[in-house]
C-alpha cells in the first residue's frame, strides 16, 4: 500500500462519529448530483465505495436502488449500516474490492479519491466492478479549492505550524491536477469511457462551533494535524480561527463557507 493510504486509514480510523456529526454535512452537498450521474433508481444495484457514515448509501436507497456499501474503516461501517440496515456494509479498502466484474449497475465514490494513495488504479478497480454499460460516478475536492475550505489551514499557518508538510504525498508518478481536465484524464487511463467532469460549487452553511468541533475532533488530515498539536498550539489555532471567520460569519452569526468540487462520472466498457 502506499504511503498516503496508509496515512489517510490511521487518520479516519477512530473518526467516525465526530465525522458524522461534523464534516459529513459537507461532504453531502453533491450528493444528489451524484446519484443522477449513475441513474440512481428503482432495482438499480448500486455499490457505494468509502461511504463513510452512510450518507450516499441511505439516499440511494430512498430512491430505491438494491444498496452495497463499503469503507476502508470499520467504524464507519458500523454507522453505515445503521444509516441503511437493509444494505449489505462490509469494509474493503480501495484499490481492491471484494467484489466479482461486473457486479454492480453503478458505483458511487464521494470524497474517497482524495483519501487513496493510487487513484488511477482504485479508478480501474471501481470499473472492474461495473457491469459494461454500467455507470461510475466520483467527487473530490478542487484545486484551487473554495476559500471556506482553505479557512482552517489559514488558520493552523497563522498559529505558526507549517501544515502543507505534514499532508502525507502522493507519489509523484500517481498525482494528477485536480482540476475538470486532469479528472477527465484520469477516468480515461482508469479504462472508464466517455468521461466527463465538472466543477461545484456551494456555501456550506454552518456555526462556527460545529465546524471548529470537527477540526479539534481530529476528522481528515486537517483536523488529525489541529488535534496531535499540544494544547497552546491548539488554543492558538482556535484563536486564529475565530479571527479569520468573522470573514464568513452573516448577519445571523452563521459562518458560509465556500466549497469547489469536481463531479466526475462515465461508462464502464466491456
Ligand atoms: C471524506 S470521507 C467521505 C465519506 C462518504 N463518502 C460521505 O460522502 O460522507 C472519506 C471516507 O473514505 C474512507 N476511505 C479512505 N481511504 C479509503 C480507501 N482506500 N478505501 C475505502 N475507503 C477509504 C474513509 O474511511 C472515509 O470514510
Amino acid at each position: 500500500m502506499s504511503e498516503l493510504g496508509e496515512s489517510a486509514r490511521s487518520v479516519w480510523s477512530g473518526q467516525a462519529v465526530a465525522y458524522a456529526e461534523s464534516f459529513a454535512a459537507v461532504c453531502a452537498y453533491p450528493i444528489g448530483d451524484l446519484l443522477d450521474a449513475v441513474g440512481a433508481g428503482p432495482g438499480v444495484r448500486l455499490l457505494d465505495v468509502g461511504t463513510g457514515s452512510g450518507n450516499v448509501a441511505a439516499d440511494a436507497f430512498a430512491r430505491s436502488a438494491r444498496v452495497s456499501a463499503v469503507d476502508a474503516d470499520p467504524g464507519m461501517v458500523e454507522l453505515a449500516a445503521k444509516a441503511v440496515p437493509s444494505a449489505e456494509v462490509g469494509v474493503a479498502e480501495l484499490p481492491v474490492l471484494p467484489f466479482a466484474d461486473d457486479a454492480f449497475d453503478a458505483v458511487t465514490a464521494n470524497f474517497v479519491l482524495d483519501h487513496v494513495g493510487r487513484p488511477r488504479r482504485s479508478l480501474a478497480e471501481l470499473g472492474r466492478v461495473t457491469r459494461p454499460g454500467g455507470r461510475i460516478a466520483v467527487t473530490m475536492w478542487a484545486v484551487p479549492g473554495g476559500a471556506g475550505r482553505a479557512l482552517l489551514g489559514r488558520a493552523i499557518e497563522a498559529a505558526g505550524v507549517q501544515h502543507k508538510i505534514h499532508r502525507p504525498v502522493m507519489a509523484s508518478e500517481a498525482d494528477f491536477p485536480r482540476t475538470e481536465q486532469g479528472l477527465v484524464d484520469l477516468l480515461r487511463a482508469a479504462g472508464i469511457s466517455k468521461p466527463s467532469c465538472r466543477t461545484i460549487a456551494w456555501d456550506h452553511q454552518t456555526s462556527a462551533q460545529g465546524w471548529w468541533h470537527g477540526a479539534e475532533s481530529g476528522v481528515g488530515f486537517i483536523g488529525h494535524l489541529v488535534a496531535t498539536q499540544p494544547p497552546e498550539t491548539r488554543a492558538e489555532i482556535k484563536r486564529h480561527f475565530d479571527l479569520l471567520s468573522a470573514e464568513f460569519t452573516g448577519p445571523d452569526g452563521r459562518l458560509a463557507l465556500p466549497h469547489r468540487a469536481l463531479l466526475a462520472s462515465g461508462t464502464a466498457e466491456a
